[in-house]
């Protein structure tokens, strides 16, 4: 285990969503599990006045709600003594000034800093531009650090917008665009299940698969944030970021090695090499819905519609498909369909990838119903497994198939599971940027959406809908290149004969 510098990690939006949902329970867990370096100072900086102690009181409420009795009190105290508060009235420029005093002159924060933002992507430019006017990023004693979250811009033009806001005052080494996706162990089981196992290689490639499909499907609904997904929408929130980095560990290369240049540069080159979706083709290559009332869970919820803070008639999709092609040797002609909803009739995320038919059905005179393909599927969450379909014949006198599942879930009771976050977090304390996202990458993925994100944007009149609790639209079966594809809604083997949509 590599060791940890000590360092100060100021996080802005420190009493906002994602601290609370994520970060905050990252932090403990990994002060639980005694993974934080020693001399780790945490200073939450938000708009609200809090006192030192308002503030400890604000994060422990946090925890015992996560952790209830159960919660480890010496670590609780332990991680109390790092916590720290400053607060940023909302227009106060001064307040940066008194923020450089305070790291550079009280000895306990130590001078390697990591600037979190867990802010609003608007807020995003200006902190970085205080934070720089004032000599807060200089790396004259110890470095400094900017982790910034999706989504990076809104299209290809604001990104770069961004970029060149953040290089004023950064270099890319200092710069840590995070994809929590990646920081998720069932998806960097991806690269091992690829690279570690050299019997897959030979099969992974257009001559013997015949589609490949990448699933996020959720139960909840926008949960209080639609002043966010109004200007989102399915497509930049989740498909232009996690599923485009689930499709690009599917399909690209072996890299050199695992360094994280390597292998972003792979990662480049897939991306690069998605056939761009010209105006005129996005309705054949993208559909979008939006979720009205229904039940999950026998509980009737609202229509997107009626959520707080959406607007009247708005036709912010809530879910949204793609089909992509892939144009170089090993990909050519195998689509590659990605799907995501909220509000759908299962939370889970997977990728499933169906195999070819054999050259010829030998069996097409003896066997009883109609040939089944072969599958290989990872299950991100809920469940992490990896499962592979198979035809077997049925005991008995006849000549019947079935199919099997060969089920490799590879995690054995007691094994801990860490949150995505924790792992980024200790990876950005490290310097290591294999799991972040390099600029190329994120304007090579905006640059495969923005066409549909243009088109959807003047088609403002309609939209279709789903019932919430169920699997989204119907019209999505039209993505299909052949009557024999078909979403695929569970990983147990009757799930690849459901319906078509
Ligand atoms: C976030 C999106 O990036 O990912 C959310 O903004 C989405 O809308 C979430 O719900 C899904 O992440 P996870 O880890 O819960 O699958």
């Amino acid at each position: 285990m590599k060791t940890l510098e000590p360092c100060t990690l100021v996080f802005f939006g420190a009493g906002g969503n994602l601290s609370r949902r994520k970060l905050i329970p990252a932090l403990f867990h990994l002060e639980t599990a005694q993974r934080l370096p020693a001399h780790l100072i945490i200073l939450g900086c938000d708009i609200a006045p809090y006192e030192h102690e308002q503030w400890l009181d604000f994060v422990c409420d946090i925890l015992r709600k996560v952790h209830g009795a159960k919660i480890d009190e010496g670590a609780l105290q332990r991680f109390c003594t790092r916590l720290h508060y400053f607060s940023i009235p909302p227009g106060d420029d001064e307040a940066y000034t008194r923020l450089q005093t305070l790291l550079d002159d009280d000895p306990k924060f130590p001078p390697n800093v990591m600037y979190y933002m867990a802010v609003r992507p608007v807020d995003y430019p200006g902190i970085v531009e205080k934070l720089g006017n004032i000599g807060l990023l200089k790396q004259h004693n110890g470095w400094r650090r900017v982790v910034i979250e999706k989504p990076f811009g809104y299209d290809l033009l604001s990104a770069q917008t961004l970029q060149a806001s953040l290089y004023r005052h950064l270099d890319e080494p200092q710069i840590y665009r995070i994809d929590h996706y990646l920081g998720k162990g069932t998806v960097q089981n991806i690269m091992v299940f690829r690279f570690a196992n050299l019997l897959l290689e030979p099969l992974w490639k257009n001559h013997y698969i015949d589609h490949v499909q990448i699933t996020h499907s959720e139960t909840l609904g926008v949960e209080g944030r639609a002043d966010y997904y109004e200007g989102a929408g399915a497509l930049r929130d989740m498909v232009q970021s996690h599923l485009m980095q689930l499709l690009a560990l599917v399909a690209i290369e072996p890299p050199l090695s695992m360094s994280a240049e390597h292998l972003r540069d792979e990662k480049v080159k897939v991306l690069k090499a998605i056939r761009p979706i010209t105006q005129n083709a996005v309705h054949a290559h993208a559909f979008r819905g939006q979720y009205a009332s229904g039940v999950i869970g026998g509980k009737t919820v609202p229509g997107y519609l009626e959520e707080p803070n959406v607007a009247p008639g708005s036709t912010t999709e809530t879910y949204a498909a793609m089909k992509l092609f892939i144009d170089n040797w090993r990909w050519a002609g195998v689509p590659f369909y990605l799907r995501t909803g909220k509000r759908m009739a299962e939370g889970s995320s997977a990728i499933c990838i169906r195999f070819k038919a054999p050259p010829q059905d030998l069996l097409r005179h003896i066997r009883k119903g109609a040939p089944q393909p072969n599958w290989i599927m990872l299950g991100i969450q809920p469940d992490d497994c990896l499962k592979m379909e198979l035809q077997v014949k049925v005991p008995g006198l006849d000549m019947q198939t079935r199919t099997i599942s060969l089920d490799a879930t590879y995690r054995k009771a007691g094994e801990e599971d860490f949150d995505a976050y924790e792992g980024l977090i200790l990876d950005v304390i490290l310097g290591d940027h294999s799991l972040f996202l390099r600029i190329d990458e994120v304007e090579a993925a905006w640059r495969v959406v923005d066409p549909v994100i243009k088109v959807w944007s003047m088609e403002r009149s309609f939209i279709n809908t789903y019932p919430a609790g169920s699997w989204g639209p119907r019209g999505t079966y039209r993505l299909f290149d052949r009557e024999d594809q078909f979403w695929r809604h569970s990983l147990n083997p009757e799930g690849g004969n459901l319906e078509a949509y």
